[in-house]
């Protein structure tokens, strides 16, 4: 295929130069919006009088039909061209000749592909954030169904204060949450049009910018065009912003992954969201929530790889900034695919409330709330905790738990013990009895689960 920008060089590319130069085997993904913001960019060459009303038309119904003919299947993307606006140009001017070469008029590649960029994260982001809604909803519907169901709270992975696993799975819901809002505002920023900052200082054409970027969707234009060519600050923002949904989903997989296990056994995930062992017949594995897990590192990389391609580029437009496409491609692949996985996976697995409360039992789990009964009757906490802890101490040495210490023995503990002691220490009462906002008790909970139901109405998510 001949080079479009044959003319300054006369000799032709080595061939492995070309290949290695090309970016059409990923940036072919971009064609819809690359052939939308050509016809964007040609309406408006026509409405500015810089090519005639005809041209332009035609231009626009051909780059229709090309764009229907891509989707049909009926013509391939030729992967000779060295990348996608060369070849839509290109299909373009062999459907209608030299019309078809007025459009790249007051346009760069530079442009173009900062434009085609934007639009293409611009999708994604929309299917990320309805990805999201769909695994709040799912860890929704788990709390709404455990808001009695007590588990033991972990500090340092060791036994600390009995909640929910309602209140447990509201934690996830606000991180997802405010991934959402993260995204959304990373991509408000992004919704400028770069295009008509040309190759890097705009143009002597007397276009209007304004017009392109209020036709797709903008809400304004990039104020300097250097800045507009150069800019890939959008991708690092939106491509931090899934390394965070990663790091949620990471730390939930770990989590689903210590629950299923024997040791655990909190939860069983629905077969369909498991493996088995080729070898070990009894093996039933959290192979997605360990891929999701290992999937993390993935996304990091990709950030950090851009980071590191920008870092130390001069302005304007470098090549090097054709490596930024890959990174995000595959950072917004996978956490689509991550998530597209783990909302199913959570809506069916399976709650093993006798278990999680055998556990919670075990652990002198309320040993806070003995403290506290002590501070009800008038000690200070610092000595009620000293007193508490020493037994728990005497505790454990005779292999019991604070409900076996007889009234007799808890009064010499201390004469504030009473028979009501009991009661204060009963899992059920522990957990009803934390009322502060955003605790664990049934009614904080409750208050919770109505915040992100708000949350998924204001987002159109639900009615
Ligand atoms: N394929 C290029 C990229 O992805 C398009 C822009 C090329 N511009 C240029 N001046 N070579 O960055």
């Amino acid at each position: 295929m001949e080079k479009m920008w044959a003319g300054r060089t006369a000799g032709a590319v080595n061939k492995d130069a070309d290949d290695f130069n090309s970016s059409i085997h990923f940036d072919s993904k971009m064609y819809k919006q690359d052939i939308t913001g050509s016809m964007q960019h040609a309406a408006m060459l026509a409405a500015c009088g810089i090519i005639s009303e005809s041209d332009s038309n035609l231009i626009i119904e051909t780059l229709e039909q090309i764009l229907a003919d891509i989707n049909d299947g009926k013509i391939e993307i030729n992967p000779d061209a060295e990348d996608i606006h060369m070849f839509v140009e290109a299909e373009l001017t062999a459907r209608i000749g030299d019309v078809g070469k007025r459009l790249h008029t007051a346009r760069s590649r530079n442009d173009q592909v900062a434009l085609d960029i934007r639009l293409y994260l611009r999708d994604e982001t929309n299917g990320v954030l309805e990805l999201l809604y769909k695994l709040i909803d799912a860890i929704k519907t788990q709390a709404e169904g455990n808001i009695n169901t007590i588990m033991p709270g972990y500090t340092h992975l060791q036994r600390a204060q009995p909640v929910t696993f309602a209140h447990h799975m509201m934690a996830y819901a606000m991180m997802f949450m405010r991934d959402c809002t993260r995204l959304k505002d990373a991509a408000a920023r992004m919704n400028y049009s770069p295009l008509g900052s040309c190759a890097l200082a705009g143009t002597t054409y007397p276009i209007n910018r304004r017009m392109v970027a209020e036709g797709l969707g903008f809400d304004g234009i990039t104020m300097n065009s250097m800045d507009g060519v150069s800019d890939r600050d959008f991708c690092v923002e939106l491509m931090s912003a899934y390394s965070i949904i990663m790091m949620h989903l990471s730390r939930f997989s770990e989590e689903i992954i210590l629950w299923s296990s024997w040791e655990f056994k909190f939860i069983e995930l629905n077969d369909a969201f498991t493996t088995g062992s080729s070898i070990m017949p009894q093996k039933k594995n959290s192979d997605m929530a360990e891929l999701v897990r290992g999937k993390t590192g993935r996304v990091y990389g990709d950030l950090m790889a851009l980071l590191t391609t920008l870092k130390g580029l001069p302005l304007a437009y470098n090549k090097d900034m054709q490596e930024d496409k890959e990174a995000v491609f595959d950072a917004v692949e996978t956490v689509q695919k991550c998530l597209n996985i783990f909302a199913p996976m959570i809506l069916t697995m399976k709650v093993l409330p006798e278990n999680m409360y055998a556990a919670a039992q075990k652990g002198f789990i309320n040993a806070t709330d003995l403290a506290d009964y002590l501070v009800v009757k008038g000690l200070p906490f610092r000595t009620a905790y000293k007193i508490v802890g020493s037994t728990v101490a005497s505790c454990i040495s005779q292999g019991k738990v604070l409900e076996d210490i007889t009234l007799d023995e808890y009064k010499q503990i201390h004469e504030l013990f009473d028979a009501d002691l009991y009661d204060a220490i009963k899992l059920e009462n522990c957990v009803a009895k934390r009322i502060s906002e955003g605790s664990a008790g049934p009614e904080a909970v409750k208050a919770q689960i109505e915040y992100v139901a708000n949350f998924l109405k204001d987002e159109g998510y639900t009615e």
